[in-house]
């Protein structure tokens, strides 16, 4: 019998070793059946490159490999699933998957995510089907009451925006899918490009049936070249299987995807800078309204989506909204990919219903520092989220309760500091960044953020009491004043860290923040 072997092709895996693995395992099995089926990774990514091995009582991983250990690992029976010191197991039964409720990533890292054969063989497409027999409104109704919202980072609820392209008229509407992902620590949307497309090809081509577009664009960031093969060859693999093209299902809805690369600027994931960047443009951000659900691209009414919205849509169809919205806390129903980054110990992916606490995910699930000095803060939401202290490690991962305690949650993203950190030297970042990204249309972000540089400079220099007021007075005028989210919430990690931190800042207490 031919032993198959899953070695993944992911391109974290991959900057781990994964092909020179991939390569060992067939010099070393050379004269064995032996298939090897290059996979997205589970997102265990201390464990990586993590192979696994099919045997008759399911699969058994292996990791973290180096090709310098295939020729033991074959000799001890890798094939059988056989005793080895890297033997993990069972995959799911690994606690940092054993935790994790995966709705939307139940296929990463399982199947071959160039085959639409093995997509169908786990269940995908299901969703569709469901989704042609519920029509349009059927379709947005089941995606309002999911209670889904927007992964990308305003959490806007997706169904709605969905009715009001549906109730647009035009002649030509457009699906677009935001994978832009420039949020710092953040990689789940390649993940699932990389891992499992066909269940973004699917929920756009829902998205599509639900408001009547026909054409939908894929924006995905320069840096991700692997995402893009992978999604590439999906797109073919899915017109040649039927999921994309004329006549969906035996239907009589029609859709396909274009997929752009962008240049490389993180405006550009900012929908309406997005929009000009597809048609061809300078990434500049475009004053609303109108909104992109009316005006959008090329002028026409336009869902604009983040990839983890769409990929969760398959599953709220095949499954019914209320399994779906049976998960989370308060108004954040569902699941959420939080992605742990930076300096901690289990760095990966972990999918969960919105509200295990931001102490538990570090701590527990990330197990603290990989340095292992004591954390000191947390960067929650990307390079514009706020900095946490332990103090607020109470705060559970939800969209309102992160608001109320200064923050956002983003994308998901979550990094990890020791206390090494400086954080006077972060919230100069945050400024520097703003200056170095702003696309320069409106004043408080294109000056502000650079007046920003230097009054933490000269806090740093020792003036920080002075300069105090006139910081805050800058972040109040960038948070207002700003036209879009860039300029608008760069004053989030900055007076996170002064008023949790101002230590860092030169000042003498958080009292003295206080008055
Ligand atoms: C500066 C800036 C950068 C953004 N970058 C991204 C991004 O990389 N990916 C993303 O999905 N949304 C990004 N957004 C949010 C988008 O503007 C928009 O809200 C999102 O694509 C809508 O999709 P959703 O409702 O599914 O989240 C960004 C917003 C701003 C202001
Ligand atoms: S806030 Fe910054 S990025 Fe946004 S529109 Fe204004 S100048 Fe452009």
């Amino acid at each position: 019998m031919t032993a198959r072997i899953y070695v993944p092709a992911d391109a974290a895996a991959v900057a781990l070793g994964a092909d020179d693995v991939a390569a060992a395992i067939g010099r070393h099995a050379a004269g064995h059946a032996v298939e090897i089926i290059r996979t997205g990774s589970r997102g265990l990514f201390w464990l990586e490159p993590m192979i696994e091995v099919a045997t008759p009582a399911g699969r058994i991983a292996y990791g973290p490999v180096a090709p310098e250990d295939v020729a033991g690992l074959v000799a001890a029976g890798l094939l059988h699933g056989g005793d080895h010191p890297l033997r993990l197991g069972a995959p799911e039964a690994i606690p940092f998957l054993a935790r994790q409720t995966r709705l939307t990533f139940g296929r990463c890292g399982v199947v071959d995510p160039a085959s639409a054969a093995d997509y169908r063989a786990h269940g995908g497409g299901v969703g569709l089907e469901r989704a042609l027999e519920l029509g349009p409104e059927g379709i947005v109704e089941a995606v309002v009451q999911s209670g889904l919202r927007g992964r990308g980072g305003a959490g806007f609820p997706t169904g709605i925006k969905w009715r009001t392209v549906a109730a647009a008229q035009a002649p030509q509407k457009y699906i677009v899918c935001n994978a832009d992902e420039g949020d710092s620590g953040t990689y789940a949307d390649r993940m699932i490009m990389e891992g499992d497309p066909f269940v973004l090809i699917e929920g756009m081509v829902i998205a599509g049936i639900a408001v009547g577009a026909s054409r939908g664009y894929v924006y995905l960031r320069s840096e991700y070249p692997h995402a893009a093969v992978a999604f590439g060859r999906a797109l073919e693999a899915a017109r040649r299987d039927g999921l994309l093209g004329t006549r969906i299902g035996g239907s009589a809805h029609d859709f396909d995807i274009e997929l752009r690369m962008g240049a490389g600027a993180y405006v550009c994931g900012e929908e309406t800078a997005l929009l000009d960047s597809i048609e061809g443009k300078r990434g500049q951000v475009r004053a609303k309204p109108p909104l992109p659900a009316h005006h959008g691209l090329f002028g026409r009414p336009t869902v604009i989506n983040n990839v983890i919205s769409l990929a969760s849509v398959p599953f709220i169809l095949a499954e019914g909204p209320e399994t779906y919205r049976d998960f989370g806390m308060g108004r954040s129903r569902g699941t959420m990919p939080i992605q742990l980054a930076g300096n901690v110990r289990f760095g990966g992916l972990f999918e969960t219903g919105f509200g295990m606490t931001l102490g538990e995910l570090v701590d527990e699930i990330g197990g603290g520092t990989a340095s292992g000095r004591p954390v000191r803060a947390v960067q929650v939401g990307g390079p514009l989220g706020a900095y946490f202290p332990r103090a607020l490690f109470d705060t559970p991962f939800d969209y309102e309760a992160f608001a109320a305690a200064g923050g956002l949650i983003g994308h998901g993203g979550v990094v990890v500091f020791d206390d090494t950190v400086d954080l006077r030297a972060q919230a100069r970042f945050a400024m520097e960044f703003c200056a170095i990204e702003s696309c320069g249309k409106c004043t408080p972000c294109r000056i502000g953020s650079t007046r920003g540089v230097e009054v933490i400079d000269r806090m740093g220099a020792g003036d920080g009491p002075a300069q105090e007021t006139l910081l805050r007075d800058l972040c109040e005028t960038m948070k207002f004043g700003s036209l879009c989210a860039l300029g608008g919430f760069a004053p989030y990690p900055v007076l996170s860290a002064l008023d949790h931190f101002p230590e860092d800042f030169g000042l003498k207490s958080p009292l003295a923040v206080a008055e």
